[in-house]
């Protein structure tokens, strides 16, 4: 029996969370053994603006995480996401070299890499390669083409790209806490592995992360990754409006919202039976003195426009996808944002397609804390990070390297790990 560590750092704007998994290849499972959420600090909409605070924010996660796991963090998957993020989908041809016109591994490395081959200026970086399907001969639809006859390889990939500077910021960090980066995963992709399920990603679905300060969003079709994007507005703003309607700080303005999301049945109960004193300061534990204001003044007049705003700027993602006649399966929201109160129902109505709250489920070990839609791209980072190294244990080891050098093995190992989970 062995046993490998799993780590992951989610770097957010509102907290840093980091994660510590053991995969056991008796059990083929991986079990939970360390976590942490720190509060965050210079981090704004997925960009580092302040090496040392996040660096600070950062080693405290990690230490408390370290403790509790009684394991060092050598190494982690580290999330990456925010405005900068962007995507493209790139067709790749290439001849099949064998003389009996079987197609090889080497075919499918190759093909990859004409795919990949974009023009990318100096400040950008490629983060994800990942196969949506294969052609050979013009027959199109193919999960894997390796051992098929034909002469003519053809294959369609999804390529996540992300600001270079950002991501040379986020090493930054890591190395000064002597940790390796063993690669940088889109949260978007992150959190659609541990909230979505197989049968969402064929049918088509989109998933949106609302986050602190972003929304980052995975597009599926036909199980595969089709789309990736992020929106630079977040749970945050929410709270923002709540501070200035009410005229109260931030910090009293996100307990009012917590509250109002975290009692929503009871509060809707409240306001149908015209109760009165269901916002006291006393009730949120806050110093300052709310003003005379219902909840259903805060949720309809405060919350309620910013809500309206997200699905707004969320479905006009979907529409500049292209995908959205192929999204029947409609959006997974997830991420803290998701739990916000009314964000579901208002979903529905504007958006006129399923909604529901993605929480990360499928983890064993001390995942109480966990389970929270709030640490599903935490969660996903260490999926991503198993399903990895199962593929290509040595791959594994040198991804960072991979991710600057692009050497075409471990693209493919990267990129045949991602395409296995979209296998039946
Ligand atoms: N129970 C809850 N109800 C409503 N909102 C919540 C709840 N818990 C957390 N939030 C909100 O979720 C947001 C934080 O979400 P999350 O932890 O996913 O962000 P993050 O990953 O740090 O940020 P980002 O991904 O944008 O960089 C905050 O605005 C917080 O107010
Ligand atoms: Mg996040």
């Amino acid at each position: 029996m062995s046993e490998t560590l799993i780590c992951g750092i989610d770097i957010g704007s509102t907290k840093i969370a980091t994660i510590v998994g053991l995969y056991s290849s008796e059990t083929d499972e991986v079990r939970i053994i360390g976590f942490n959420a720190t509060p965050s600090r210079g981090v704004k909409k997925g960009l580092i603006v302040d090496i040392d605070q996040a660096t600070a924010s950062v080693e405290s996660s990690v230490e408390k995480a370290e403790r509790m796991a009684g394991h060092q963090i050598k190494e982690a998957f580290v999330t990456v996401g925010g405005p900068h993020i962007s995507s493209i989908n790139s067709h790749g041809i290439v001849a099949v070299a064998n003389p009996q016109f079987e197609v090889v591994e080497d075919d499918v490395h190759r093909v990859i890499e004409a795919a990949r081959a974009i023009s990318l200026s100096n400040t950008r970086q490629i983060i994800e390669v990942t196969p949506r399907e294969y052609s050979v001969d013009g027959q199109s639809g193919i999960n894997n083409p390796v051992g098929m006859s034909g002469v003519r390889l053809e294959v369609d990939t999804h390529i996540i790209t992300a600001s270079a500077t950002n991501l040379k910021n986020i090493d930054k960090v890591l190395n000064d806490l002597g940790i390796k980066n063993t690669g940088y995963i889109f949260s978007g992709v992150a959190s659609a592995q541990s909230v979505l399920t197989d049968t969402e990603k064929d049918l088509g679905v989109a998933v949106a992360d609302i986050g602190g300060g972003k929304i980052d969003m995975s597009i599926f079709v036909e199980g595969a990754l089709s789309y990736s994007s992020s929106i630079p507005i977040g749970a945050r703003h929410i709270s923002n409006d709540i501070a200035v309607g009410l005229r109260v700080s931030l910090e009293s303005a996100e307990k009012v919202k917590l509250y109002l999301s975290n009692n929503a049945r009871r509060i809707e109960e409240a306001i149908k039976k015209k109760e009165k004193n269901i916002l006291t300061s006393e009730k949120l534990g806050i110093l300052e003195k709310l003003p005379d204001v219902s909840p259903k003044e805060i949720i309809e007049g405060i919350v309620g426009p910013r809500i309206e705003e997200i699905y707004s700027l969320v479905a006009e993602e979907i529409s500049k996808s292209g995908y959205e006649k192929s999204i029947p399966s409609g959006i997974v929201i997830t991420g803290g944002g998701s739990m916000t109160v009314g964000m579901v129902e208002m979903g529905k109505r504007i958006a006129r397609l399923p909604i529901r709250i993605g929480i990360p489920e499928k983890a064993t070990g001390l995942v109480d804390e966990v389970m929270n839609p709030m640490y599903a791209a935490t969660l996903g980072l260490v999926y991503y990070g198993n399903t990895q190294m199962l593929e290509d244990p040595a791959g594994f080891k040198d991804f960072n390297s991979v991710l600057k050098n692009f050497s075409m093995n471990d693209i493919m190992s990267k990129a045949k790990k991602v395409f296995k989970q979209f296998l039946p």
